[in-house]
């Protein structure tokens, strides 16, 4: 045992320590480059969609056609919800918040699962696909019901994104912004070992199941630092209102030490390749739709913020213009964490089967500064502190 007054290297924020191999995702944070199982995010994004992304990440490779069609057929066989989950979703407040909705009902389908522990790999994957398929369904009938609106029943015809759209809007959806959509669930889907993507190993290496898995994993999307920055970044565009006001916002958030959302990066010291993608749908959405202010007052932002910081590594990241592009998609912003959540559960399924292949329980250590061998004070004599 180390004594308390002993020196130790402290890992605060875990920076630069490695928890495992990984053949799932790389990314060279020094030259703007992500890649799934060795595919370029660029490649992915342009050529494949987000089932056989998914597919890509889960198993490790490219599905041929036939094992593409069952992995299809094995999410469509899940898009309803069972009568006691759309029972649970109809007795939420209507103010709930969709994360707290998801999170809560994705560790509900494991009461409705007889058989939710399981040590087998093709099992987890089961149960990970059903939670994949299932998230879309959750995710648009509380948005649906909060609205007052009738739940619109799934789409077998459709893709995961193009049911996803039709499910929150009871339209069936525009082709473009069915592969808005699709590409924006490609980038979402993976980005190796972040905080959520951590919960999720640490819930794995106990051998939990795959719903506490994957519930970890939303808990921790949760927060502004991680998969709420888009929505906070999309509320500060328009706040701006304007391009004309950009620079105004910037110069005073950071002469007030305030983070500008969308920006910086722990492993990108340059442009985030997502962005790139991100940006350029959100532009040819925006003049698709004519609607063009919100996408020109992000810019505006994002170049008074790259000539603010000038010289710094932070540069614009995912988050710039996701809130953008699902806003201009007609997506509630109060939705855009839970969809970063139902792409990610890819990625995090993809690092928990990974992980349980040569599993070690993951137990790091506090290196504990407090005091010891105090005498215990009964109640009725404690003064307070
Ligand atoms: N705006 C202004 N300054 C920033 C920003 C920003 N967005 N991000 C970092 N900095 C500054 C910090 O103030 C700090 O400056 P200081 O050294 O003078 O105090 C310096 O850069 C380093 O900041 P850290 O917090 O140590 O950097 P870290 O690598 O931990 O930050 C993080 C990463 C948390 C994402 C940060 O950049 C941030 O808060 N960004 C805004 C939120 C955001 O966009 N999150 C989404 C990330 S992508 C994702 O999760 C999908």
């Amino acid at each position: 045992m180390s004594a308390a007054n002993e020196p130790v290297v402290i890992h605060k924020g875990l920076d630069n320590v490695y928890v495992k191999e990984s053949k799932i995702c790389f990314i060279d944070g020094e030259a703007s480059k992500l890649y799934y199982r060795g595919y370029s995010i660029g490649e992915l994004a342009e050529y494949s969609t987000f089932e056989e992304t998914a597919y890509l990440l889960i198993y490790g490779w490219l599905p041929t056609r036939a094992q593409l069609d069952d992995f299809v057929k094995r999410l469509h066989s899940h898009r309803s919800l069972e009568p006691g989950i759309l029972q649970m979703i109809r007795s939420f407040p209507a103010t709930s918040d969709p994360m707290d909705v998801l999170r809560t009902v994705v560790s509900a389908l494991g009461v409705y699962d007889p058989q939710p522990a399981t040590d087998n790999a093709e099992m987890r994957i089961d149960k990970a696909v059903r939670i994949l398929s299932q998230a879309p369904s959750i995710i648009t009938a509380f948005s649906r019901l909060r609205d007052g609106k009738d739940l619109v029943p799934p789409d077998f015809n459709l893709s995961h994104a193009a049911n996803f759209l039709q499910l929150l809007t009871g339209k069936s959806p525009d082709q473009y912004d069915a592969h808005v959509m699709d590409v924006a669930l490609i980038l979402h889907a993976e980005h190796e070992m972040n905080a959520s993507t951590f919960s999720c190993t640490v819930t794995a290496s106990t051998l939990a199941d795959m719903y506490s898995i994957i519930t970890s994993g939303i808990g921790t999307l949760r927060g502004p630092l991680h998969g709420g920055a888009n929505e906070v970044a999309l509320k500060t565009v328009m706040e701006v209102g304007d391009p004309s006001k950009a620079e105004d916002y910037v110069a005073t958030a950071l002469a007030q030490k305030k983070r500008i959302m969308g920006f910086g990066h722990r492993i990108y010291k340059t442009w985030d390749p997502r962005y790139v993608i991100l940006k350029k749908l959100g532009a040819e959405l925006a003049s698709r739709k004519g609607e063009t202010k919100l996408f020109e007052t992000a810019v505006a932002i994002e170049q008074s913020a790259l000539k603010h910081l000038a010289g710094s590594p932070i540069f614009p990241n995912v988050d710039s213009y996701s809130g953008i592009v699902f806003h201009t998609l007609g997506i509630p912003t109060d939705l855009f964490t839970p969809i970063f959540a139902m792409s990610r559960i890819a990625g995090w399924t993809a690092h928990a089967i990974e992980y349980l292949e040569a599993n070690r329980l993951i137990r790091p250590k506090a290196h504990y500064v407090g005091q010891t061998d105090l005498p215990y004070t009964p109640l009725e004599s404690r003064t307070g502190r």
